[in-house]
């Protein structure tokens, strides 16, 4: 590796910051080792904030249900052959005690944007939650409402909210979704979740379609302004009954950059290594904590609906019961090299 491009890793690693230019040169280099030497620099610094530990959240796709039709997302309602399927507040709840007894601390209830869970029935679910679980943190990830909504969610207890910006760049987000949604719309809604008091997530898909070295630049600088707790990115990955059925996914290369430099340029946060990378790769996730993450959202769904929650081709995990999965992580996380706890895995803000 060119000196220029060392010292440009060295001072990421250092200031956390970087000009545009030095950047882009980081995301478009083509020199062997770059991702190396930037996985090594990440690791080091997420030891510093977070030791070997790594954070377990439980994921229940509650709903596939979706009213809305982003071009890339398997769920998307104009796909008619998508087997639709949801679940009851007692499935919910039954699928939280068994992560319980396994170690689960955090729960992440993720569906489409389904109309059908009004806000008395997300309040409803997320206050028994709460009361069966006073110890746990509660996540939703449920897209796009009014702050009234966010708010009453919030006031039933729940606690983290996952919402990925999915691309900082305007005329890119106008590529990826119909008309009826907004790039301005989707950063209120992450505005308006901060300021209620959420732990926010936010993100992207790394290779969607379209994407530049300019977008992926934009998504870097929004994260910097919105400073969210945790940031979720993961290779796209083609799903056939979407517009978008003949664009190429993301690569594994090109996520595990990008994990190491949000790793650089936000210390503190929690970077999950995603479902999507292990999709991907057979090792992708053990990779993706190498990189720099130090988190892993195992299915706690029931396994007759996971093949369901089909976002994208040929997700992993969908026919292992939850017990299982928890056993077949823990392994291949200690074999990374790193240790699962079990802990609500708050975020570390400061370094004391
Ligand atoms: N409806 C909620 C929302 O919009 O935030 C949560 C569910 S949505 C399916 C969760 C995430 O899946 C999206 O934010 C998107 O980044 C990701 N996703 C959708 N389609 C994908 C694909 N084809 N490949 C990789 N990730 C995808
Ligand atoms: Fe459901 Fe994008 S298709 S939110």
């Amino acid at each position: 590796m060119s000196p220029t491009t060392a010292n440009i890793i060295a001072k990421l690693a250092s200031e956390h910051n970087l000009s545009d230019a030095e950047l882009l040169a980081l995301l478009t280099g083509t020199e062997d080792g770059i991702n190396e030497q930037l996985a090594c620099a990440a690791d080091k610094l997420r030891r510093q904030y977070y030791g070997d530990k790594v954070y377990i959240r439980g994921l229940i796709e509650f709903t596939n249900y979706c009213k809305n039709n982003c071009y890339y997302c398997g769920i998307r309602a104009g796909n008619s052959l998508a087997e639709r399927y949801r679940l009851s507040q007692e499935e919910i709840l039954a699928c939280c005690a068994e992560g319980y007894k396994l170690g689960f601390r955090t729960f992440v209830l993720q569906g489409g944007e389904d109309l059908y869970y009004t806000d008395d029935k997300i309040c409803s679910i997320v206050s028994a939650i709460r009361r069966q679980h006073p110890d746990c943190a509660i996540t939703l990830s449920i897209g796009e409402k009014s702050r009234a909504s966010y708010q009453a969610y919030f006031d039933a207890g729940a606690n983290r909210y996952l919402l990925r910006h999915e691309t900082a760049d305007a005329e890119h987000y106008a590529k990826l979704h119909p008309a009826s949604m907004s790039l301005e719309n989707r950063k209120r809604c992450l505005f308006d979740l901060k300021e209620i008091g959420y732990q926010v997530g936010s993100g992207f898909m790394v290779g969607s379609p379209y994407q530049t070295p300019r977008t992926l630049l934009s998504d870097l600088r929004f994260l910097q302004q919105l400073q969210p707790d945790m940031i979720g990115i993961g290779p796209y990955i083609t799903h056939e009954h979407t517009p978008f059925k003949d664009r190429p996914s993301g690569t594994l290369e090109q996520t595990l950059r990008l994990l190491s430099m949000l790793r650089l340029l936000f210390p503190y946060a929690l970077l999950p290594s995603t479902t999507a990378l292990g999709t991907i790769h057979p090792e992708g996730r053990e990779l993706g904590l190498k990189a720099g993450g130090n988190v892993i959202m195992p299915n706690l769904s029931p396994v007759g609906v996971r093949k369901k929650y089909e976002l994208y081709a040929n997700k992993i995990c969908t026919g292992e019961e939850a017990a299982q999965c928890r056993g077949c992580l823990e392994a291949r996380v200690r074999m990374a090299g790193y240790n699962i706890v079990t802990d609500i895995g708050d975020v570390r803000r400061t370094l004391e």
